[in-house]
């Protein structure tokens, strides 16, 4: 099996993010290093758990290491207090102690919930992400936020609290839908945009080939976005300045997601891909780039049968002044300014609050044009 190993440096809490095909059938030896006791307690998305437990356990097994498991709903809304409280009561209940490891083993969901349990349960116990969407592999898995969701909006309750191995198993995406991977993919171009044209020009070259299975290709997908990722975050943990990059897209699309009630009819990377065109469509008409850079960007989506443009989004959606109101709510206002990525070419990112709102607006607004 090729085994890509990327580091995440930092410090005392450096670790390890390894990227191979097949590679949860050995999660149990590379597990066993990290303990100090052979027994851990694995929290599971309950249809992840129907495809994959068996395989995990059974190398834990084969490493001598004692497991249970408690398998949560799948979806959004398990990112959520009460399930906060069943994750963290459940552990004392399996008496994880201080020094043990727990196990996220799902997408994103499963990701920020459990880490989140670990940061507080005993004031923190270590914890291992086998992320099993594309999603989390490239994103979510790496970097150590982790969080629940409030009524107030998305990851608003949660710490920073780095896991202590990341395994991300490529054999696993061929188990996700064309959907859910191609969600997942909105987060590998945005690698490529924010800050590697030469990556964005391998995905344009490989991306098709790439989702239709091609776990080669996957491979090198997904170490290349991990170890830009790595970078960024060895360098800016806690979001200081370079880790917004990171958010290119997202401002737009958590406008969407709210608009959509942060249900089926816009899934997160699918938002994050139809932001970034319009965060390269706003950055072209502020001169900031030439009007080439979004053309490449939406011919890419395209050329990937993902979502593009907001006509690509089913149903009603606010105007133009109600989407910026949404786009006031996100996290990055900071006294009342709002902070945008914008780009100065592929590859080209950079941090900026100087966004004129009525060049936002014509750019919604003519975004909406094109669903009637
Ligand atoms: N998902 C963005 C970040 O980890 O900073």
């Amino acid at each position: 099996m090729t085994l890509a190993k990327v580091p995440v440096a930092l410090g005392d809490r450096s670790y390890e993010v390894l990227i191979g095909a097949g590679l949860l059938g050995g999660a149990g030896a590379h597990i066993a290093p990290l303990l100090k006791r052979p027994k851990v307690a694995i929290v599971s998305d309950a249809h992840v758990a129907d495809l994959h437990l068996t395989t995990l356990t059974a190398s834990l097994d084969a490493a001598g290491i004692s497991h249970s498991n408690l398998s949560l709903p799948q979806g959004e809304s398990t990112k959520s207090w009460p399930h906060l409280q069943e994750v963290v009561h459940w552990l004392l209940s399996e008496q994880i102690e201080r020094n043990d490891i727990v196990i996220a083993f799902g997408g994103g969901v499963i990701g920020d919930l459990v880490g989140f349990a670990a940061s507080i349960l005993r004031r923190g116990v270590r914890f291992v992400q086998i992320p099993t969407s594309l999603l989390a592999q490239v994103d979510s898995s790496v970097g150590g936020k982790t969080g629940i969701n409030a009524p107030h909006g998305k990851n608003l309750i949660g710490a920073f609290h780095q896991p202590s191995l990341v395994l991300a198993d490529i054999a696993v995406l061929g188990t996700l839908t064309a959907r859910d991977f191609l969600a997942g993919y909105g987060e590998v171009a945005k690698y490529g945009l924010l800050g590697d044209a030469g990556f964005f020009s391998w995905l344009e070259a490989n991306g098709p080939a790439l989702a239709s299975g091609d776990e080669a290709l996957r491979l090198e997908a997904v170490k290349r976005s991990v170890a830009m990722k790595a970078g960024i975050v060895a360098r800016d943990e806690t979001e200081q300045g370079e880790r917004a990059l990171l958010n290119l897209g997202h401002t737009f699309c958590h406008a969407l997601e709210a608009a959509t009630g942060y249900s089926g009819r816009l899934l997160h990377g699918e938002g994050v891909a139809i932001g970034c065109a319009l965060a390269f469509e706003t950055s072209a008409r502020l001169g900031l780039c030439s009007q080439e850079a979004p053309s490449r960007v939406r011919a890419h989506l395209k050329d990937m049968k993902m979502k593009t443009d907001l006509s690509d989004i089913a149903g009603d959606l606010p105007d133009a002044e109600g989407l910026i109101a949404l786009m006031m709510q996100d996290k990055k206002v900071s006294a009342g300014t709002l902070n945008f990525i914008m780009a100065r070419d592929i590859g080209s990112a950079f941090v900026t609050a100087d966004v004129d709102t009525a060049v936002l607006k014509s750019v919604l607004t003519d975004a909406l044009a094109t669903r009637a």
